[in-house]
């Protein structure tokens, strides 16, 4: 039996890139001998093992046949007599068809390293249609490399498109579409992600509500980029430029969806889209399994990312409604979240990505004020239950009207 390093390990060591995992495939062997050499299988009909030290994944050479629409119809033939060319071809970039053996050789049959060459991401044969997921990854790919000049290859993009057209994108599991959604977001090129699913036309099927935003102008006063889907973009790119968290992240990329809702005749304007959007946020939400933080951060941002902005103008009282809202007593690094995603929609903005946001401090200020109003006093004066409630919410105003009046002076 031979054993070869694949997939993203060679490819990363050839880009001189940190390597996060090493993924092995085996070739001439059966389960039985692997289980025999003490191999634990991952599970109980995919010919994948875990070495018994190690940990790292070793799959024995496989080929891939689709069976039936969508993720659950794979079957897999995994047998001796399947060659390490066998393997590679199935795979789904030519770049991540590279195998290195012992001897640092690289076994190379679908010209990855000359792709690597020409930072190109293309599909090693037409078996790439048998995984709709790869859809998903390629565009993350290319969120991920576009800082070293990587593009998608043409062809690749129009079978990218074919299968986007096909419907195929419907079966995948949210579980499987939100890991890659999820990763995607966290590269340092998350508008290239984005970018990329609209250019193949998976966008729309995927998340509709944010490719809608492409061609909806709003007021050049405020956004010199006037297209809204354009200006989503461009807080992604200020997000991994502040290396924001995903909950800010993703918060980001939905506080908008609103402003798809505006009827033509109202553009630019997009009165209350705040309020409108939060039925589309919820629904991709739900839609998109994304975590509790990530969804509980993206309603919060779009319902009131204009507060954040306009948070110097705001009353004592409206301010103090917001820290409640926000609950700033109990989570104030979710309220530090919002105040990030503010700062990078502000940032988002054609020729005012270096422009001062004043408001985060303003805002950080404010909830610190308010949070350093002490419970005790007002349990030693004998107040309970509600009134207590009452009488703290009374004293924070107070700090925060204090607050205010320091700012001015
Ligand atoms: N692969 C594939 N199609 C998929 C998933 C994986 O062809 N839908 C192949 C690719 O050859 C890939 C390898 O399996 O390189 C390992 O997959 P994975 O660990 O998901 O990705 P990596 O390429 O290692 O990339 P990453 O750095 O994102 O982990």
């Amino acid at each position: 039996m031979q054993v070869y390093r694949v997939g993203g390990a060679v490819r990363d060591r050839l880009l001189e890139r940190p390597i996060s995992e090493i993924d092995w495939v085996v070739v001439g062997a059966t389960a039985e001998q692997m289980r025999e050499l003490g191999y634990r299988p991952v599970g109980a009909d995919f010919p994948v093992f875990l070495h018994p030290h190690t940990g790292e994944e070793y799959a024995l050479a496989r080929t891939e046949r689709k069976s039936g629409r969508g993720y659950g119809g794979f079957t897999f033939y995994a047998s001796p007599d399947v060659s390490l060319e066998d393997d590679l071809i199935r795979r789904d970039l030519t770049i991540n068809a590279m195998a290195e053996d012992d001897h640092g050789t690289v076994i190379d049959p679908h010209g990855g390293q000359r792709d690597l060459a020409a930072r190109l991401l293309r599909h090693v044969s037409p078996a790439f249609a048998e995984d709709p997921l790869r859809v998903l990854r390629v565009a993350r790919f290319a969120a991920r490399y576009a800082p070293l000049g990587f593009t998608v290859a043409p062809e690749t993009l129009a079978l990218m498109r074919q299968l986007s057209e096909s419907g195929e994108l419907d079966a995948l599991t949210p579980e499987r579409s939100w890991k890659e959604i999820s990763r995607a977001l966290l590269e340092p090129r998350p508008d290239v992600f984005i970018q990329v699913l609209r250019d193949c036309g998976a966008l729309k099927v995927l998340l509709p509500e944010i490719d809608a935003l492409f061609g909806v102008p709003q007021p050049a006063a405020h956004h010199p980029e006037i297209d809204t889907g354009v200006h989503v973009l461009s807080v992604l790119r200020q997000c991994a430029e502040h290396h924001q968290p995903l909950t800010v992240r993703w918060a980001c990329l939905l506080h908008d969806v609103g402003k798809g809702l505006t009827a033509e005749a109202d553009w630019p304007r997009h009165i209350a889209h705040e309020q409108r959007g939060l039925r589309l946020i919820r629904a991709i939400n739900e839609r998109s399994k994304a975590p509790k933080d990530c969804q509980e951060l993206a309603l919060l941002v779009g319902e009131y990312h204009t507060h954040g902005h306009r948070a110097l103008e705001l009353k004592a009282s409206t301010l103090l409604e917001l820290l409640q809202h926000f609950d700033v007593y109990r989570r104030p690094q979710r309220f530090e979240e919002f105040i990030a995603a503010c700062e990078m929609d502000a940032r988002g903005r054609l020729g005012l990505e270096q422009r001062d946001y004043p408001q985060a401090d303003y805002l950080r200020g404010a909830m610190q004020a308010a949070r350093a109003v002490a419970v005790q006093p007002l349990l030693e004066q004998g107040f309970k239950g509600s009134q207590l409630g009452e009488a703290l919410k009374l004293e924070r105003l107070k700090a925060l009207k204090a607050y205010k009046k320091t700012l001015e002076m």
